[in-house]
């Protein structure tokens, strides 16, 4: 085994080991509760953009992206639009492709920051609803036969997961992925969100198991989930497998 190899099954192994501590499972997750009495997911930005996200998540993105060098990377929920810059800085990176993204209310003053940023010129944005069959339909056309990942970061209540799931995943080839953020919904107290129409048992979570029962194209990839620890995407990153 040389170093590369000793250095990758060391790491491996530790994930492995890390993703079975109950302990530190539970701790993680007190910790997220506690963080988001001040909104932790708010603190951070992407070549000053807010992207809604925790740096883990922000850092696993990136590896997804750098693994699958997509062609396009097809978001729903741009909010201030610091997830698309950041996806379209890594595609600059890599050296080709394109963001494509949807939300339903691309806010005035998030409109002006997001065309005026560097990035845009790796970015096309919608306004529209993720699940009006004309926007993904339009999505589809531009993106056959591309290698494509998608982000589904928009409306987190089950039924509206649950349709874009049903209505992207053929976008996504053999080894891309589907990422699903905000599933920690599913952990904190009943109640918890009562200025939103998402709640335990109705949010992202319970909409991708769902998808998962109908849809055997993916499966939850379990490294990243034991690699993360603190994430708001437990069980969110779903990768095509046939
Ligand atoms: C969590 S924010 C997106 C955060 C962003 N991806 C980031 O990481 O910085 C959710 C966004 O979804 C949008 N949204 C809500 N319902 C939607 C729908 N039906 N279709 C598309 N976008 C929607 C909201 O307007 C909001 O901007």
């Amino acid at each position: 085994m040389d170093e590369i190899q000793k250095f990758n099954s060391e790491r491996e192994n530790a994930i492995t080991e890390m993703g079975n501590d109950a302990d530190l499972k539970r701790l993680s997750l007190d910790w997220m509760i506690l963080a988001d009495k001040y909104k932790y997911t708010y603190n951070f930005s992407w070549m000053g953009r807010p992207i809604i996200k925790f740096p883990n998540d922000i850092v696993i993105l990136q590896e997804i992206i750098w693994k699958v060098k997509p062609d396009y990377i097809v978001e729903t929920g741009i909010a201030h639009g610091g997830s698309i810059i950041f996806s379209a800085s890594m595609l600059e990176l890599i050296g080709h492709g394109e963001v494509i993204a949807v939300d339903i209310d691309i806010r005035e003053h998030n409109r002006k920051e997001i065309e005026a940023h560097p990035m845009i010129k790796r970015i096309t944005m919608i306004q529209g609803s993720s699940i009006d069959p004309e926007i993904v339909n339009s999505i589809k056309e531009k993106v056959k036969g591309k290698k494509v990942l998608v982000c589904l970061d928009s409306l987190h209540t089950h039924d509206h997961v649950l349709k874009e799931l049903q209505m992207y995943w053929d976008m996504v080839n053999v080894g891309s992925y589907i990422v699903c953020p905000d599933t920690f919904i599913e952990y904190f107290p009943k109640g918890y969100f009562k200025d939103r129409p998402w709640d335990v048992g109705n949010n992202t979570m319970t909409g991708l198991k769902e998808f998962l029962k109908q849809n055997d194209h993916f499966e939850i990839d379990q490294e990243i989930n034991n690699k993360l620890v603190i994430t708001e995407g437990f069980d969110g990153y779903l990768k095509r497998i046939k």
